[in-house]
């Protein structure tokens, strides 16, 4: 058992003067047997403590509902951490930003007009009061105190870059304490006056968060904080990537050196992030801040341990800093061999438009369009349907929410982006089914757009009138019924694709070992492993390779993808090494 306090200057660990030299590493990005690998790295790079995020919509799919098995097994991640002999710190938000869908908050919740986001509003801390007692008891346990790794919680995430609802700092602060939380609290913000002042609590640590700067930083962050050791909750040590943009790199040397400054300084530290990992699934954030821009599959960071483990130049560059800075193991992390190079033909397909009364729900009724949360669906794909006539020749949507493809009669007619700011949608002059399959490409998770609806935002008219009369289903995709695949039919894997299709093939491995999906030659879509949704890929740029990682990788495996455009062929081509893709110098 430990003590951890807030002294006049320091941390105390024990009454003793402590650093914190933390790194960031998302359970929710990470496939569970991966785990110990990614802390036992972060410790061989010289690190003491590994931070995390709590993401509750990760946990809870539906009100009432509240998961803490497999991956989402937050109380044996930390257990691995204690394990490894580290320290950790929890961020249970309940927003938590984070490039994660809606910044953590869930749908269902935020689908309530009434519920007031992120302020003192009885509804929204109802829903918080939930959350945290099915998440604090699990972080409690584990607190420093008790015997566990936990030495510190954070309250919100740079509140003061969205709101100043004291009262609903407070709010937290005092259900976080009734949840059994004992070790220090703090708050984290931008180095920011006005933020420092908005996002804090008197009695309650501050922290800042920056990548460069670190004496000038510090020097705001001493203003709101008198007393009391400084920390950097996160030092941004590289950036996440959104679809269509090039490929962040933070140069090793750059990172290196500010994190001299920052630890010269005194300063405790999370470097962040230590490991990225990967939005599996349909779990990506998104940022708007004029243009919506959904954030990559790939969450690699460019930090010093890569997507699949290996240890990056800039970990060798990290670690020598630490070393003048704090012990550091003399071990290094094992290397990581090429993946295996392979093509896996995916020998079965057919028309996604076939296979609609397999992969979609039972399809609803509406006299106007509604939005994806109206009919109930958080996140993925909805199957919007109505009739059009020879004279209606346009689709104009209120909103794309965020990418749909057109198809008359099963035929795609062509796609409206949100991204790219389009509305309107000429339609053959004939009479058919109309089927708008509209992606939700991730929610917003920063800023006043959190918890925005989704699917179409009306009115939807054509050159002659409105269309009111629709039907909506989700598209079933986590996990996908095994009947759509038992439909597919054969056709050779070298003909072209032209989606919306869906595709399956097998091929033999090796158990265990990571694979990289190369997506050149593909269009846009979603691919599973094994019946695990891996997550989206686009030739949109920036990312070139999928990650597959080695636990789902079995003798046998079953790979199907779901591609809405077109593929030059039907062959999955595995290559050696991650490609991030193109980088502006
Ligand atoms: C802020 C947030 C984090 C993350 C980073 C950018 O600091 O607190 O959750 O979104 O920006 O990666």
């Amino acid at each position: 058992m430990s003590t951890f306090e807030i002294g006049e200057r320091d941390f105390l660990l024990d009454g003793r003067p402590h650093r914190v030299v933390s790194g960031a590493l998302h359970y929710f990005r990470v496939h569970p047997d991966l785990w110990a690998d990614r802390i036992r790295s972060a410790r061989l790079l010289g690190l003491n403590t590994i931070e995390t995020y709590v993401a509750w919509n990760f946990h809870a799919p539906r009100r009432g509902e509240f998961d803490l098995t497999g991956p989402r097994d937050l109380g044996r991640f930390l257990d691995l951490v204690a394990a490894e002999g580290m320290h950790a710190i929890v961020r249970p938000g309940p927003y938590i930003c984070a490039e994660w869908d809606n910044g953590g908050l869930p749908a269902w919740l935020l689908a309530d007009p009434s519920i007031g986001v992120r302020r003192h509003e009885p509804g929204f801390m109802a829903a918080i009061g939930e959350y945290l007692d099915a998440v604090l008891p699990v972080v409690a346990a584990r607190q420093v105190d008790r015997g566990g790794p936990v030495v510190a919680v954070q309250v919100e995430n740079e509140y003061g870059a969205y709101g100043d609802d004291k009262g609903y700092l407070q709010a937290l602060v005092d259900l976080t304490r009734a949840g059994g939380i004992t070790v220090p609290l703090f708050t984290c913000d931008q180095a920011d006056d006005a933020m420092l002042e908005r996002g804090g609590l008197p009695g309650l640590l501050r922290t800042a968060t920056f990548g460069s700067r670190a004496a000038e930083r510090l020097a705001i962050l001493r203003r709101h904080q008198p007393t009391g050791p400084l920390m950097c909750m996160e030092f941004w040590n590289g950036w996440f990537d959104s679809w269509g943009l090039p490929h962040h790199v933070a140069p090793a040397e750059a990172n290196a050196q500010d994190l001299d400054d920052l630890l010269a300084a005194g300063a405790s530290v999370n470097l962040y992030m230590v490991h990225g990992g990967t939005n599996l699934g349909l779990t990506n954030g998104a940022n708007h801040k004029g243009t919506y821009l959904p954030i990559t599959t790939s969450y690699d960071y460019d930090a010093p341990i890569a997507e699949h483990g290996a240890a990056t130049a800039k970990y060798h560059a990290m670690r020598a800093v630490l070393a003048r800075h704090v012990p550091v193991p003399d071990e290094l992390p094992d290397a990581r061999p090429p993946a295996p190079v392979r093509e896996v033909a995916l020998t079965h397909r057919a028309p996604l438009a076939a296979l609609l009364d397999v992969v979609a729900g039972v399809p609803r009724a509406w006299d106007h369009v509604p939005t994806a949360d109206e009919a109930g669906h958080w996140n993925g794909f909805v199957v919007y349907r109505t009739r059009v006539r020879a004279d209606d020749r346009v689709l104009v949507v209120g909103e794309v929410r965020d990418r749909a493809v057109v198809l008359l009669d099963g035929e795609p007619v062509g796609v409206l982006s949100r991204t790219a700011h389009e509305h309107v949608l000429p339609l053959p002059a004939r009479a058919g089914e109309l089927t708008v399959l509209v992606e939700d490409q991730g929610r917003v998770n920063y800023g006043p757009r959190i918890g925005e609806p989704k699917g179409l935002v009306g009115p939807v008219r054509t050159a002659v009138r409105e269309l009111t009369a629709w039907t909506t289903s989700a598209l079933l995709v986590d996990p996908l019924p095994a009947a759509a695949t038992d439909r597919l039919a054969p056709v050779p894997a070298d003909e072209p694709v032209a989606g919306p299709a869906l595709l399956a093939g097998a091929f033999d491995a090796e158990p265990g070992v990571d694979h990289f999906w190369s997506t050149d030659g593909w269009g846009k879509g979603l691919v599973w492993v094994n019946g695990t949704l891996l997550g989206r890929y686009w030739s949109a740029m920036p990312t070139r390779t999928l990650y597959v990682p080695g636990p789902l990788v079995r003798e046998r495996n079953e790979v199907v993808v779901l591609e809405l455009g077109g593929a030059v062929d039907a062959v999955v081509r595995c290559v050696a090494e991650p490609v991030l893709g193109p980088v502006d110098v």
